[in-house]
Order: structure tokens, then sequence, then C-alpha cells
């Protein structure tokens, strides 16, 4: 197999350079569609262009770098993740997987070692929520999931999605072209972003599942009114529709919080109308994140959510005018074959690791729509991610990508064009 160890030091200060690249008012953030996204991708070509990958921008918006195999097989291994950030979000949530594929190719550089298949680093477009209130978009694409309706949205500017696409490179009018059919593997690395492998001292988590997330918009109309003068019981309060809703929410999740399939729901975002300190709030419009590992617990759910807002608005003389889903991404099962390379990988390097299932979505969930996809955790300290204190330490990055790596060799080595394997 060849192509010498990974070199961790190297994998970290790549990673804090690109890290760097953050709007300084708000550590660590880098939006897609923004210019420090664009300032991201730039710095992210030119480490690809110095390893001798040829990179290109697909119809999606995707960036790739591709090393051409050894042999003329008919499909590419691919590693990816992404670069776009939550706001005041962490330094390893996408980029990590990102590098992680960077120092794959490097290590094989240094050990002057080709893949018999082509590889392909990728940086997948919008991974994260954004201004067009579609996550994935990037993936979403290269797997056939991205669609006419999808390309109308528009954002708070009146920006179409078509035309943010076309901003960022991307051929939106082009954008089938983007769907990959010779895709013979796709591995993600990421940091887990819970607790679930610090507390049990795992080096790695092999993800067998991806949870599917549901987006719901649900308002709550009643009427704006003098904080002073209107007497309580003549109040149409929609906060206080929102609250009880959230709460209910909290409650219902907590009866089925040992129970299978794996349910979770947040109210993460608000926003109140007029937001004036002596007026009854007149509308609350808020959205659900709601996420489970079974199709069939993301439908009965939202009905459920659907019900409770429903309640909660009469019972406090409110109307829910809105329960709408803004985006859906079904759960996603990680090929077994690409799982056990993983495991075995992780095996011969002496790592501790376990199986898990991911709680966070993932360009991987898309991926496997149209190609064998895998994944493989690295630890968060304190399981915190999606904030500016998300760590994992070097040697504990280094574990993961020497993993990914060894197991992206196995699978290079070992599949067989004859088999259709390759
Ligand atoms: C992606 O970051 C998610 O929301 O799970
Ligand atoms: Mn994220
Ligand atoms: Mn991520």
């Amino acid at each position: 197999m060849g192509g010498g160890g990974i070199d961790e030091s190297r994998c970290w200060g790549w990673l804090m350079q690109l890290a760097e690249l953050t709007d300084p008012e708000q550590p660590w953030t880098r939006r897609a569609f923004s210019e420090r996204h664009a300032q991201g991708r730039q710095w992210l070509a030119g480490r690809m262009r110095e390893l001798g990958l040829l990179t290109s921008i697909d119809a999606a918006g995707n960036l790739i770098g591709r090393l051409p195999g050894s042999e003329p097989l008919p499909r590419t291994i691919m590693i990816g993740s992404h670069s776009d950030t939550v706001a005041g979000g962490g330094r390893f949530d996408g980029i990590a997987g990102v590098i992680a594929g960077l120092e794959v190719a490097a290590a094989l550089q240094d050990g002057a070692a080709r893949l018999r298949h082509t590889l392909e680093i990728v940086d997948f477009l919008a991974e994260e929520p954004n201004e067009f209130g579609l996550s994935c978009i990037g993936s979403r694409g290269m797997s056939g999931a991205l669609d006419e309706d999808m390309l109308k949205r528009t954002n708070a500017a009146g920006v179409s999605l078509r035309e943010g696409l076309t901003a960022v490179g991307a051929s939106p009018a082009q954008h089938k072209a983007a769907v990959r059919g010779d895709i013979a593997a796709f591995f993600e690395l990421h940091i887990e972003q819970g607790p679930v492998l610090e507390q049990e001292r795992r080096d790695v988590g092999i993800v067998t599942h991806i949870v599917g997330i549901r987006r719901l918009a649900v308002t709550f109309a009643g009427q704006a009114a003098h904080a002073g003068t209107t007497p309580l019981g003549l109040r149409q309060d929609a906060l206080l529709a929102a609250a009880r809703f959230a709460i209910d929410l909290r409650q219902q999740l907590e009866e089925v919080r040992e129970s299978q399939p794996f349910v979770i729901a947040t109210v993460g975002e608000i926003h109140i109308a007029p937001n004036a300190p002596n007026v009854v709030p007149g509308e609350a419009k808020l959205t659900v994140d709601l996420r489970s590992d079974d199709s069939a617990a993301l439908g009965a759910w939202t009905d459920r959510i659907r019900a409770l807002a429903q309640d909660a608005a009469a019972a406090n003389k409110v109307r829910m005018s809105e329960c709408r889903v803004l985006s859906a991404s079904e759960p996603a099962t990680c090929a077994p074959a690409l799982a056990a390379q993983l495991r075995a990988a992780a095996r011969e390097l002496g790592l501790e690791q376990r199986d898990i299932v991911s709680g966070a979505g993932h360009d991987a969930a898309f991926l496997a729509r149209v190609a064998p996809a895998a994944m493989i955790f690295v630890p968060s300290r304190d399981g915190l991610s999606h904030c500016a204190q998300e760590w994992t330490a070097p040697a504990a990055l280094g574990k993961g990508v020497a993993a990914l790596f060894s197991a992206v060799r196995r699978f290079d080595a070992q599949s067989d064009p004859a088999s259709g394997e390759a």
C-alpha cells in the first residue's frame, strides 16, 4: 500500500490556518455565501493545488480537488466535509473533515504513493443552515436532491438561491451535472459534536446511522396591544403561546428519552413582533429542528408538533397561523462494508472505538443516496459544538485521520474491479 503515515502537526497547522479565516467580530464564523467563506475556499484551493490536485467548482458549488489514480478505474474515492460554519461556531465542525482529506493526499505524496483509484477531496457548499433556509446544498446537488423549487428560494434581500449559487461559481442551470454515479466510496471525518466518545474514553466512533432532520416554521398570531393598559384576561400574547409550546414539546421529549427510536427536537430560533418593551407580543415565529434516525418517527412527530402548537395557541387565545416544513432530510445508513474498513483500520492502529449514531446532520447522509458512504468521529471536548468552545486535541484528531488514511488505502487495495467494487 505504501504512502507512509500522516503528519499530525502539518494537519493541525492547516486546520488552525483555515480556522483563523473568521469574521473577526464573531469567532469562529465563515458563513456560506459570504466573502469570508470565499476567502477560506481560496485558501483551500491553494493548498489543494500545492499538493498537485486539480481543482474545480462543480455545478452545485462544491470545491473539488482531484488526484488521478494509478489505474484507469471508472470510479473514485471521495473524502469530504464542509468549510462553512454556523454563526459563532467552532474551529472544527466541517473543516476537520476537509483538512483530513488534504492530509490524506499529502501523506500519499510524502510516500510518493498513488491510490489505484482517483482520489477527490471535497469542500461541500453550505452544509449549515444559511440565508436560503436550506442546509447541505452542495451535497444535495451531488446526490440529486436539489430541485427547482429550492433554487427559487430567496434570502431576506430577495436574492434567489439560483443567483447565490452563480455568485459562488456554481452553474445552477446545469445543477443536474453535479449528480455523481461514479463514487466507489465516500468517507467523511467529523468531530462527534456530543459527549459519548469523551465520556467513554474512545478514540474514534464509527458511524452506523445519521439522523434525518426536519425544520418546521411555526407562527403564533395574537394581537399587539399596550403593555400597561391591556388587562391580563384580554391579552392575546403570541410569545406566551410560543413559550408554552416549547415547554410542552420538551415535556413530550422527556417521555421518550430512553426509548427507541431516537427522537430529539429543539426550538433554537424565535422572532417576536413588534419586539418592544411596552407592547404585548402580537406575533411569534419560531423554528423547530426535529431529528430522528427513523423516518416514520419524523412523520409522527411532525404531526405531534402541529397538534402541540394548536393546543398552545388555543390555551393562550391566539392562532397558530403556520406550521410548515422548511426543509427535510431522511435518515441515512452508513455502508456496512466501509464501516468495517474503518473498524479494521482503527483496530490495526490500536485505537479504542465504538459504533455510534450521529445526531448531527452531515453531507455523508446525502452522499449515501448515490454512493457507499461512511463516517468516522473524533471526540469533542465536553461534548461541545456549534459554539466557540468546540475543541479536539491535535493528537485526538491525528488518530482519526490516521484511521481514515488506513481505511482509504485498505479500500483502494482490496476493491476489485471484477466484483463491481471499483
Ligand atoms: C449540522 O451541523 C447539524 O445541524 O446537524
Ligand atoms: Mn454543524
Ligand atoms: Mn458539520
